[in-house]
């Protein structure tokens, strides 16, 4: 009986339904700046944002920041956002748009670019040349050492713009055909070259970012969003220990941690660190787990450093996925459940968004769903 109730209980809390869309691309141009492995959708923090923020000008915290994209929602519905994560990639993919220059400045300033010299060998180039002709390289590189020795919110913005251009399969890419999202081994690269018969042919960079930013900037931008991006917070820290960070800060978190050693943060984006000169050492504490336990008391840890930041009474949303492990599916936010009991929050409820095809008749029935993705669920917790 015990056992029945307490099933219900659980089952209570699990909501099924399409809480945000499953269409791609449907939300702000600038989300879609630069291309990210195991990001959420914008609607998601959105959603969120309507379900648990009571005002505007709130403040918006997430630890494992990727891209940017809870933080940038935040600024764009008139929110502020504490930035967080353990690779400085993910710092700059977010800061880069905290200051939005106009279209026209970046197209002047891409005007006063040189890209001509003959630049300094480096370590990488051999590896680099199973991607690109020596002479988009060459224009990478002077690209790069431009934006460095020029520093400001355009060539910022137009360093951003450059990694989402850097490899794909689409001739609006510099690369030779290859992956957008993961930078593949050079000698990965070399193969795939050889099966298909190519090599990297000359790309010129300059007009790929320059069609590239009307793109990302297609949409105009809210007129208060400077007000609210200007004060964000970014922090370089490891979830496990955020104590730069002020107590009591935040209104509300909304993230997605690793899931496991699902995505290598570190590999896959070997050719971004080298753009942005980020070097290997700085990018060692990105968090992967083989063993549920270890991922669990991790989050466990993640939970409690990140409850002291939040007001009293807020809510956390934690999205995460399914994990498959050999034959065994994880569900892993049920140990998102059992992190934050430990960590002394209080299991609110677990949203699964469901897609349109899954169409559910019973939309509380688990069984049913199983039919459909669940890759979206977030565990919501409150600080009581
Ligand atoms: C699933 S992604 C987050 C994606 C993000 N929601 C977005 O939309 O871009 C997980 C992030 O966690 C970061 N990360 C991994 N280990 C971390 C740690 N110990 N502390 C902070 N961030 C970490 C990775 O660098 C990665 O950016």
């Amino acid at each position: 009986m015990e056992d029945l109730i307490l099933k219900k209980e659980i089952s209570d809390r699990r909501l099924f339904g399409e809480f945000w869309t499953a269409r791609q691309r449907q939300s702000h141009s600038l989300h879609y700046a630069v291309s990210y492995r195991a990001s959420f959708k914008p609607e998601l923090p959105s959603f969120f944002f309507s379900e648990f923020l009571t005002k505007k000008a709130s403040v918006v915290m997430d630890p494992f920041g990727g891209r940017g994209t809870t933080a940038i929602q935040a600024n764009l519905e008139g929110h502020y956002a504490i930035h967080n994560d353990v690779n400085p990639l993910s710092i700059f993919l977010a800061k880069s748009r905290s200051q939005i220059p106009s279209k026209d400045s970046l197209i002047k300033t891409l005007k006063n670019v040189d890209l001509s010299s003959k630049p300094k060998e480096e370590e990488l180039d051999e590896a680099l040349l199973a991607f690109y002709h020596k002479d988009t390289l060459r224009e990478i590189k002077n690209f790069r050492n431009f934006c460095d020795e020029n520093s400001s919110p355009e060539t910022n913005f137009l360093k951003l713009v450059t990694l989402s251009r850097l490899h794909g399969h689409s001739p609006g890419f510099f690369s030779v055909y290859s992956f957008p999202q993961v930078s593949i081994p050079a000698i990965q690269q070399r193969k795939n070259n050889s099966k298909k018969g190519i090599l990297p042919e000359y790309r010129a960079i300059l007009p790929r970012i320059e069609s590239k930013l009307k793109r990302d900037l297609a949409d105009s931008l809210p007129p208060f969003y400077h007000e609210f991006s200007g004060k964000n917070q970014y922090y370089l820290s490891s979830t496990e220990n955020m104590d730069q960070i002020p107590s009591e800060s935040a209104d509300l978190l909304v993230t997605s941690p690793p899931f496991l050693d699902k995505v290598d943060y570190k590999n896959d984006n070997w050719i971004r660190h080298w753009f942005l000169g980020i070097p290997d050492e700085q990018t060692d504490k990105i968090s992967m787990f083989s063993s549920i336990d270890e991922w669990t008391n991790f989050m466990t840890n993640t939970l409690k450093s990140s409850a002291r930041i939040l007001k009293r009474n807020s809510y956390l949303v934690i999205e995460v996925g399914e994990v498959k492990k050999g034959k065994n599916v994880i569900p892993l936010d049920d140990y998102v459940v059992e992190a934050g009991i430990r960590s002394g929050l209080t299991w609110s409820r677990t949203y699964i968004n469901t897609q349109k095809f899954t169409k559910l008749s019973n939309c509380w029935n688990v069984d049913n769903n199983e039919k459909g993705t669940n890759s979206n669920r977030c565990v919501v917790l409150q600080k009581i």
